[in-house]
This record gives C-alpha cells, sequence and structure tokens, in this order.
C-alpha cells in the first residue's frame, strides 16, 4: 500500500475527484467531508502522512484545522487549498505552518509534485529524529560503558599489586605468573575499552590506519563466544596501508556494521570463515569484508541499502533480528568521505563487501610519523 493521505473539504466532488487521482497514483486515501471529521480521522488512524485541506470550510474552517494539526501533530505536513486570487490567505496559512498551498481549481500534476516533496521531507525529519535520538542512546551508552570499564580498574589494580607482592615472597610460584598475566590481559583489555569510547565520541577528524581499526573492531568482537570459537579469521592486511583522515567513529560503525552482518550470514552455515583484507593502489584504498555465509540473491542486491530492509525480522529458527538500518547507515556515514560500496555475493557461498576510500583521504607518506601507524 502507498503512502497514506487525508483529504478535508467539504465539497464530495472535489473529494471523490482527488481521491481518484490519488489512487490511480498507487496513493491510498481517506476522505473526511468537513474539519472536525478530518480532525477525529486523524486521531484514530495513526499511519496517515498527509493533509490536504480545504480552507473555506462552513462548520470548521482550513485554518482553524491547520492550527490544530500543528499542535497536535507537529510532523504530520498539511497542504492548503486556497481559492483563486486568495493570496492573503495563502500568506497567512504559511505563517501558520502549512507545508505549502494549492490554489483551486486544482492543477493535480501541481497537487501531485506538492504532496511528493511533503512525503520527503515527513520521512527525512523522521530520518533526523531517529538518528538524533539512536545518538543520544550511544552517546547514554557509551558514558555509561566508560563509567563501568573505570571502575573495574581500581579492584583491578589492587588484584595485580598483592599478586605481585605474592611473588617477591614465593618466586617460583607459577601459579602466580598465570594470574598476573590474566589481570594484566583483562587491564588491556579496559584500557582498550576506554580507548575506543573516548575515541568514538570525538567528532574530529583524526588520523586512522584503517589496519589498527580492524583489528581493533576483530577484538571486540571475541567477547562474543560463537565469535572466538567458531570463526575462522583470515587477515590480510597490507602493510604499506597509508593512514587516513576521518573521523573515526564513522568508520567504525561501518565496519562493525559490516563485520556482524557477516557473522549474522554464518550464524547457520556449516563453515564459517571471515576473511578481512586491506589494499591500496593510486586511486584508492579498500577494505574488504568477506564471508562463507549464506548469500544474497541478485535481485536483492539494489536493496541492501535502503533503510528498514531487512531479512532478519522474522524470527526464524536463526533467531536473528535486525531492524535494516545497519548498511543504511554505513552508506550515510561514509557519503561524506566519497567511499563507495561493491558488493558481491552467491547463494549458498558467501558475500563479498568491499568499501573504496578515495585515495584524496590518504595522508601523504612524507606527512606520516610511525607513531600510531603501526599494526
Ligand atoms: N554479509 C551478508 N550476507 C548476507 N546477507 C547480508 C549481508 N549483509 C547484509 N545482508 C542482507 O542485507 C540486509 C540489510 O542489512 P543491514 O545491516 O542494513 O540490516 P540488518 O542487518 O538486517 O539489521 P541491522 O539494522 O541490525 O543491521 C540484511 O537483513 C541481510 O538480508
Ligand atoms: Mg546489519
Amino acid at each position: 500500500m502507498g503512502h497514506k493521505i487525508l483529504l478535508i473539504d467539504d465539497d464530495a466532488n472535489i473529494l471523490r475527484m482527488l481521491s481518484s487521482v490519488f489512487r490511480f497514483e498507487g496513493y491510498s486515501v481517506i476522505t473526511a467531508e468537513g474539519g472536525r471529521k478530518g480532525l477525529e480521522i486523524l486521531y484514530f488512524d495513526q499511519e496517515i502522512e498527509v493533509v490536504i485541506c480545504d480552507i473555506k470550510m462552513p462548520q470548521m474552517d482550513g485554518e482553524k484545522v491547520l492550527e490544530q494539526i500543528r499542535s497536535r501533530y507537529p510532523l504530520i505536513p498539511v497542504i492548503m487549498l486556497t481559492g483563486f486570487l486568495e493570496l492573503e490567505t495563502a500568506v497567512s496559512v504559511m505563517r501558520q505552518g502549512a507545508f505549502d498551498y494549492v490554489t483551486k481549481p486544482v492543477n493535480n500534476e501541481k497537487l501531485l509534485e506538492v504532496v511528493e516533496k511533503a512525503v520527503r521531507q515527513k520521512e527525512r525529519m523522521i530520518e533526523e529524529l531517529r538518528k538524533k535520538g539512536q545518538e543520544e542512546k550511544m552517546a547514554a551508552l557509551g558514558r555509561l560503558t566508560a563509567g563501568f570499564a573505570h571502575n573495574l580498574n581500581n579492584p583491578l589494580s589492587c588484584i595485580i599489586a598483592y599478586a605481585e607482592f605474592l611473588k617477591t615472597k614465593y618466586p617460583h610460584e607459577e601459579r602466580l605468573d598465570k594470574m598476573l598475566s590474566a589481570a594484566n590481559k583483562m587491564y588491556a583489555i579496559i584500557s582498550a575499552m576506554l580507548d575506543k569510547t573516548r575515541k568514538e565520541h570525538e567528532r574530529k577528524r583524526v588520523r586512522i590506519n584503517l589496519n589498527k581499526m580492524l583489528t581493533d573492531e576483530l577484538e571486540f568482537f571475541e567477547a562474543d563466544l560463537d565469535f572466538k570459537h567458531q570463526v575462522e579469521k583470515f587477515l590480510d592486511l597490507a602493510d604499506d596501508l597509508p593512514d587516513i583522515e576521518a573521523v573515526y567513529s564513522d568508520l567504525s560503525q561501518c565496519f562493525s556494521n559490516l563485520i556482524k552482518n557477516a557473522l549474522d550470514a554464518m550464524k547457520m552455515s556449516p563453515e564459517k570463515k571471515l576473511m578481512i583484507r586491506t589494499g591500496w593502489n593510486e586511486q584508492q584504498l579498500f577494505v574488504e569484508i568477506a564471508d562463507s555465509g549464506c548469500g544474497i540473491k541478485k535481485e536483492d542486491l539494489p536493496k541492501l541499502f535502503e533503510p528498514f530492509y531487512s531479512t532478519k525480522s522474522k524470527q526464524g529458527e536463526d533467531g536473528l533480528k535486525g531492524t535494516g538500518l545497519g548498511l543504511y547507515s554505513s552508506y550515510q556515514l561514509m557519503r561524506p568521505y566519497g567511499v563507495t560500496f561493491d558488493v558481491q555475493s552467491e547463494v549458498g557461498k558467501g558475500t563479498r563487501f568491499r568499501v573504496l576510500f578515495p585515495s584524496a583521504l590518504a595522508i601523504q607518506p612524507e606527512a606520516q610519523t610511525t607513531v600510531g601507524s603501526t599494526v
């Protein structure tokens, strides 16, 4: 079913005529003869995306309806139908927050065009709100993780200090070495976690070594026991890969989405192989993430980067869940860098995602220092 619109007009003929125009174009249409009826419908039907409303109506005029919709449903765009030569009214409704106005007698094409614009704007607004909500959620989660990791440091330092003290008393006790080595490993994990959350909250462009970033991402996936024990990992990282300049979290989120998808795709595969490769030439640097998972049907390839496209929400035997925003947001995050994606896939065999960075993002070798750029 197409986008749902609500038509409000006191003239039944106009309602009939406009309904057939919009239905013909694939919209789903609801009509209301008058403002009060229109508001009642809006109250009960939460799927209405756009309202088209006449200005001159006997009981409740269009301006009143507009005022009510603006205050109760601020995300729904309202398009007003005004009389010919009623410029003042048109100006007034625009000031009150109408999305646009179309003069009567209605030019169908013009009205369709305005409605399409309104639908697009509404989708954009919802997406922005969603992104903002997601960012806030991530920020809160980041703060929580950072605090949690930080608090673990104190008892851990205490364990290390006592183990070291005991080691001076019992220098030949090997079990103390094992204890110290495990505690130091924990310390390194906590430091890496704090480092990652700190980097992910900076919106500054920084020097990034893609190889290092990918190995760090994999390190975090190790927390997933299936990943740790059942997935074979193959790394083929170009050791002369130039550093690039970008916002850390934009890239790390994109790689984490691609790795997560690869793991999901292999959930039911007997053979689980994750291959990560980097390389570069004069024109571009690439990161390749390939899996031996279920693959993607040819006809589904064009849908991958669409918002909310997901094959994971049907709660099949694999128990996977997805919102369908992973690839869409990866694409949005990478767009400002001129990054392109290339996908090759074969059903039953696996998938290879390639993220291609223009070489203009690379930091020239003479400007490179060795600090932080080694794998
Ligand atoms: N490596 C892959 N192998 C097979 N299918 C894939 C792969 N990567 C993506 N897909 C397909 O593309 C769809 C969209 O991926 P996307 O990451 O955008 O959403 P999702 O993983 O379903 O949900 P989420 O929002 O949690 O990431 C997936 O549901 C899946 O069908
Ligand atoms: Mg995903």
